[in-house]
């Protein structure tokens, strides 16, 4: 296991989560991306985040890819890996969610119990779950960077949706039927989400 540090105690700051997201008229919130490889997770991600710095707002998106080339680089794709990699990335995002920003988290994240703890790291609202629910075989058709292909030849042991498994949200704030629903679409819809609910103001 882990080895755990003893004797360390909660250093209380004067600067709070408040006053440094105050500065950008934003609520700090994790916008908590799920679903297979290749159901569109990043690139609507990506779109809701221009939009967003667009508008001012201060953003960061944390990307499966990406973290696993620094961060998680010690990291592959065994259970155990990826629930240390969930882990991992969800307590980043609360740092940068008491640092005030607006962060955007798109990994697989395929196991509840890691989304729920993400989830209980933060206050109330504060964690939006979007689940991109785009169909296995509408992923694997897509197949971008030809990972299902090698999963199906056996070249890629562990693969999400092919022999390790994806477990769907029950209670997503938002939804997102890829297959019918367009990128542009479905940035727009998440975008109205974070406007009504006064995210942005
Ligand atoms: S996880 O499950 O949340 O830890 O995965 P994540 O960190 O998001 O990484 C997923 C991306 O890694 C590539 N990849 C794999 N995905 C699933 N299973 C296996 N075995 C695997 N091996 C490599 C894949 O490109 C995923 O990218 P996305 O953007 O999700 O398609």
């Amino acid at each position: 296991g882990l080895r755990r540090a003893t004797n360390v105690h909660w250093q209380a700051l004067d600067v709070s989560k408040a006053s440094r997201s105050q500065l950008k008229l934003q609520k700090p919130a994790v916008l908590w991306f799920t679903g297979l490889s290749g159901a569109g997770k990043s690139t609507i991600a990506n779109l809701v985040e221009k939009r967003l710095n667009a508008l001012g707002k201060h953003t960061y998106l944390l990307d499966g890819d990406n973290v696993r080339h620094g961060l998680n680089k010690d990291l592959g794709f065994t259970d155990a890996d990826r629930v240390e990699n969930i882990r991992r990335v969800a307590e980043v995002a609360r740092l940068m969610v008491d640092a005030g920003l607006i962060v955007l988290v798109s990994f697989i994240s395929p196991f509840r119990a890691e989304r729920q703890m993400a989830r209980e790291l933060l206050d109330a609202g504060e964690f939006v779950e979007i689940f991109v629910d785009t169909p296995l075989d509408v992923a694997e058709a897509r197949d971008v960077k030809g990972l299902y292909k090698r999963a199906r030849a056996g070249q890629i042991r562990n693969f999400t949706g092919i022999d390790s498994p994806y477990e769907p949200p029950l209670a997503a704030e938002l939804t997102i039927e890829s297959g019918a629903l367009a990128a542009e679409a479905a940035a727009e819809r998440i975008f109205a989400y974070l406007l009504e609910r006064g995210y942005l103001s």
